[in-house]
C-alpha cells in the first residue's frame, strides 16, 4: 500500500505520516528532508542554491542514509530547499530516488508537496494536509524556538507565505491537491485528533468495493 501525504509548510502533513507509517507497518520518507539536504549542501560548499549546476551536482551527491536530520531543519534550510526544488533539473533527479523507494513491494508512504499529483500518482491513498497560515506559523515557530533558533513570529510568517508562493507558483509540480486527494484540514486539531482523521480516511478508502 502506497499512502501520499501532500500539503504546505507546517501544515501537519510530516506528523501525520509518521503516525500512518506507525499505524500500518510502512516505511517512511519525508521528502522535504531531500530538498533540504540538497539546499543545505549548496549553502556548506559556498554556493547559491538557486544555481542550476549546483543543485544539481548536490542532488546527484545525495545520500538518503547520511541526511544530518538536526542540520537540515533550520530556517535556512527551509529556504534553501524551496529555491533548489524550483529546479526542474534537481526534481528529476529526486524523482528518480523518491520512486525506487516506493517501489518496494512492502508499501511506503510519502509525504511532500508532489506525491499524489506526480511522484506516486497511484498511491492507494492521497491525503492533503492543510492549516491555516498563523498556526502554521506559530507551529514551526514553537518547533525551531525549541531547537535554539530567535526569529520572531512576523519575520517567520513572511518566510513561510514566501514558500507558499514559491511551492504553489513553480511551474514544475506546483503544490496542489490531486484530484482524488482527501482534505484534512488540521488548523483546529490537535496532534492526536489530526493523526485519527487521517486513519479514518485511510481505512475508509481501503474499505472501499474494489480498493
Ligand atoms: O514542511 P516544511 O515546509 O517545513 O518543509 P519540507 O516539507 O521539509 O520541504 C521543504 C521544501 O522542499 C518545501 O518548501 C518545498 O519547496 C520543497 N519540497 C518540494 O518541492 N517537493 C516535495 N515533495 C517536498 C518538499
Amino acid at each position: 500500500m502506497i499512502i501520499a501525504v501532500d500539503g504546505p509548510t507546517a501544515s501537519g502533513k510530516g506528523t501525520i505520516a509518521k503516525q500512518l507509517a506507525a499505524h500500518y507497518g510502512l516505511k517512511r520518507l519525508d521528502t522535504g528532508a531531500l530538498y533540504r539536504a540538497v539546499g543545505l549542501a549548496v549553502i556548506d560548499a559556498g554556493g547559491d542554491p538557486a544555481d542550476q549546476d549546483a543543485a544539481v551536482a548536490a542532488a546527484e551527491r545525495l545520500d538518503l542514509g547520511a541526511i544530518d536530520e538536526a542540520r537540515i531543519r533550520s530556517s535556512v534550510a527551509g529556504m534553501a530547499a524551496s529555491a533548489v526544488a524550483a529546479i526542474p533539473a534537481v526534481r528529476a533527479v529526486l524523482r528518480r530516488a523518491q520512486r525506487a523507494f516506493a517501489s518496494d513491494p512492502a508499501g511506503a508512504v510519502l509525504d511532500g508537496r508532489d506525491i499524489g499529483t506526480v511522484i506516486c500518482p497511484d498511491a492507494d491513498v492521497k491525503l492533503f494536509v492543510a492549516a491555516s497560515l498563523p498556526v502554521r506559523t506559530q507551529r514551526r515557530l514553537a518547533e525551531l524556538v525549541g531547537r535554539g533558533e530567535r526569529i520572531s513570529f512576523a519575520e517567520l510568517e513572511a518566510q513561510i507565505a514566501e514558500r507558499d508562493r514559491r511551492d504553489t507558483e513553480r511551474a514544475d509540480s506546483p503544490l496542489r491537491p490531486a484530484p482524488d486527494a482527501h482534505l484534512l484540514d488540521t488548523t483546529d486539531l490537535s496532534i492526536e485528533a489530526a493523526a485519527e482523521a487521517a486513519r479514518r480516511i485511510v481505512d475508509t478508502a481501503l474499505a472501499r468495493p474494489g480498493a
